[in-house]
């Protein structure tokens, strides 16, 4: 399973591929928000780290990036693309999985420039990304399971769907806004090819109160036995 960073802020992309060896990164308009630069610059300063690291290639650490919320209109959505792909090979093209978004996708695709499609929150919604060649997938779970909804189910139909009909593999999994170990677990389980979060649920993946007690002992059975 790859992880990938949800974030536009180049020193936290910076640390977690430093200290996790994340895969990818993924952005949305409100993490270019947070990172309180300009779109431009956020993601410039983003496709120039790459280059300083030698990752260059989508398929060796793809970062999407968002278009304008704004645009409902495919070929609109294509012309900016066409704007934004040029600044780095990494660069993934995320849309929402509206007909104008999956036209426009099936279209980038055609012409080389790979695809997220994003705001996935059903089964159904998964198919037709795939079946015109988008790259990745990016099905919310923290929205649906804030609201109650269990999403184990949800990504292993996706999962399932896509064994059926040879896209397993093809169009990659990014299960999107995860919020805790629990649903990375689950996730996995599923067979879901990505997850997507923040720093702070990787962190909390690596942490147990039981590898805390068992650390306590050890250091006490260390600091009473003889060294020599
Ligand atoms: C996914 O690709 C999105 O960037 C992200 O997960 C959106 O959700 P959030 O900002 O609520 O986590």
């Amino acid at each position: 399973m790859k992880f990938f960073l949800d974030s536009a802020k180049l020193d936290e992309i910076k640390y977690a591929y430093e200290t996790f060896g994340i895969d990818g990164v993924t952005t949305n308009p409100r993490h270019i928000m947070v990172s309180g630069k300009p779109f431009k610059t956020a993601i410039t300063d983003i496709a120039n780290w790459i280059k300083e690291e030698g990752l260059e290639g989508y398929e060796k650490f793809p970062v999407s990036v968002e278009l304008n919320p704004h645009l409902d209109d495919a070929d609109e959505m294509v012309a900016m693309a066409q704007e934004i792909a040029p600044i780095s090979p990494n660069f993934v093209i995320k849309i929402p999985c509206t007909e104008a978004g999956v036209t426009a996708a099936r279209k980038l695709e055609a012409m080389g420039i790979r695809t997220n499609v994003t705001l996935i929150f059903s089964p159904a919604q998964a198919i037709l990304p795939a079946k015109n060649g988008s790259l990745f997938v990016s099905p919310f779970i923290g929205w649906k399971e804030a609201n109650g909804e269990d999403c184990k189910t949800y990504i292993q139909n996706i999962v399932d769907i896509y064994k059926n009909y040879g896209f397993y593999g093809k169009t990659e999994i990014i299960c999107a806004a995860v919020r805790t170990p629990k649903q990375i677990v689950d996730c996995a389980v599923a067979g879901a090819d990505i997850v997507t979060t923040g720093l702070a649920v990787y962190q909390d993946c690596i942490k147990h109160a039981y590898t805390d007690q068992g650390l306590k002992t050890f250091i006490n059975a260390w600091d009473n036995t003889a060294t020599e």
